[in-house]
């Protein structure tokens, strides 16, 4: 494919980075989605402070607008302020809700909106078109939603309910997902009785946090979480401040460690131990990142994050370690290319059903830097430790796929162009300023628009 081909700017980013100083990535997606939703459902007001803008949370800010949420945008975006009109509060919205690529807006405000006396439509990008939904339809159709999906992707359509409530169940979850478990127990708010999710592995547990902050009872042993339904009563507005989010610090942190006499502290990161799998991962590889100064924040443990380059060494990754670092798998690949020795990771199926299959979309870009792997059906064997070429990447439309080869390019023999970078804004709309603030080499190449 020729570079006008693809959609989109691109990033240009030339190897012999050095990063120092201090530094605050945005703040946490997965806990700014949740703040929104509870808070839009909750009675009185919720206060967000140094939320995500990135435009995963704009989507689902906009689609509770749609739904008859009041949120005012203050403070330069610094904070947002959602009047709650209690649960019996949202309405129908006059056209389909627009999720654009996020997946956890899609998946939570279907559990959200299951059960309600209004039919609404869910639709997103062509990337968020093609991901799986029947891992939410399915269960909250045994609690008694009635839920369309077109051939188990969207546009899902939750049907209005009729005068029955939904029921309580308890569900075994197949796949550790923490979407579909955030959708079972936000539909159990709705149900009669108590609501029980069964996780095959640990997931990140933001949902029954800030649940527990805004009122709810929820039980949590085990891998066994529960909820009890409203009956009638509303949840009560909370400020929130949001932690900075583990996984846009993740491309810090391994840019860090393989840019020789980088020296960086990343401020108030979220370290809840379902997120912190990058860290443990990176650790193994031979890392240097201390934690300092460890607080609450919000009902979130955090920390700031010290990180000083170091030489890795290849390792075997737990799986267990897979579910609490899924979105950061991709630059863990980099870090694994960039070590001495075999890398493999495997337990990682999931990959394939993100935002590209990162699996493939990984070790295609690699293997295009002359990275010696192996893609295994649910994994990544990784010959880490010669050079790596310049060259030319696609992100395939994916901000994670995007930010990690901005990682490569910094440690390769030439320098290293990714196409089709716009999705970074879902994430990490601020990702070239602090980068290049920091001293990453990485910019914004316009690309070229195809003539005639
Ligand atoms: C998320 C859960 C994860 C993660 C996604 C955000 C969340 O997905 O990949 O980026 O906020 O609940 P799964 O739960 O589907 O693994």
């Amino acid at each position: 494919m020729s570079l006008s081909d693809s959609r989109g700017s691109a990033f240009l980013s030339e190897p012999g980075g050095r990063l120092e100083g201090v530094l605050r990535v945005p703040g946490d997606k997965s806990i700014t989605h949740r703040a929104l939703m509870l808070g839009a459902i909750a009675e009185g007001e919720t206060r967000i402070a140094r939320p995500l803008r990135g435009e995963d949370c704009l989507a689902t800010e906009s689609a509770l607008r749609q739904l008859g949420a009041q949120v005012s945008v203050q403070e330069d975006g610094q904070l947002l302020v959602v009047q709650g009109q209690g649960d019996d509060g949202l309405r129908g919205a006059d056209a389909p809700l627009d999720l654009g690529n996020s997946g956890t807006g899609m998946r939570l405000l279907t559990g959200l909106l299951a059960g309600r006396p209004f039919e609404s439509v869910l639709v997103g990008d062509e990337s968020l078109s093609k991901r799986p939904m029947e891992r939410v339809a399915a269960p909250l159709r045994q609690m008694g939603a009635d839920i369309l999906t077109n051939n188990g992707c969207p546009p899902v359509t939750v049907r209005a309910q009729g005068p029955s409530t939904l029921h309580a169940m308890r569900y075994d979850m197949p796949v550790a997902s923490a979407q579909v478990k955030s959708a079972v127990l936000l539909a159990g708010l709705r149900a009669e009785g108590e609501t029980t999710v069964i996780e095959p592995a640990p997931t990140r547990d933001h949902t029954e946090r800030m649940l527990r902050a805004f009122g709810a009872v929820v039980r949590s042993m085990g891998g066994v979480i529960s909820v009890e339904g409203l009956a009638g009563r509303s949840l009560r507005g909370q400020s929130i401040t949001v932690p900075a989010d583990i996984s846009s610090a993740a491309f810090f942190l391994v840019a860090a460690s393989v840019c020789p006499g980088s020296d960086l502290l990343l401020e108030a990161v979220g370290i809840n131990p379902t997120r912190t799998g990058i860290v443990d991962a990176l650790r193994l590889l031979g890392a240097d990142i201390t934690a300092e100064n460890e607080r609450l924040l919000g009902g979130e443990p955090v920390a700031d994050l010290r990180v000083r380059s170091a030489t890795l060494q290849g390792a075997r990754i737990p799986e267990r370690l897979v579910p609490l670092a899924i979105d950061e798998l991709p630059v863990l690949f980099v870090a694994a290319a960039l070590a001495r020795g075999e890398t493999l990771v495997t337990g990682a199926a999931e990959l394939r059903v993100k935002e590209s299959d990162r699996l493939a979309a990984m070790a295609s870009g690699l293997e295009r830097l002359d990275v010696q792997l192996e893609l295994l059906p649910d994994g990544l064997r990784i010959q880490g430790g010669s050079t790596l070429s310049g060259g030319e990447v696609d992100s395939f439309g994916d901000h994670r796929i995007a930010m990690a080869f901005a990682v490569a390019g910094q440690r390769a023999a030439a320098p290293v162009l990714i196409r089709d970078t716009d999705n970074v804004a879902t994430s990490f709309p601020d990702f070239l300023t602090l980068a290049r603030d920091a001293g990453w080499r990485v910019g914004l190449q316009q690309q070229q628009q195809p003539h005639g």
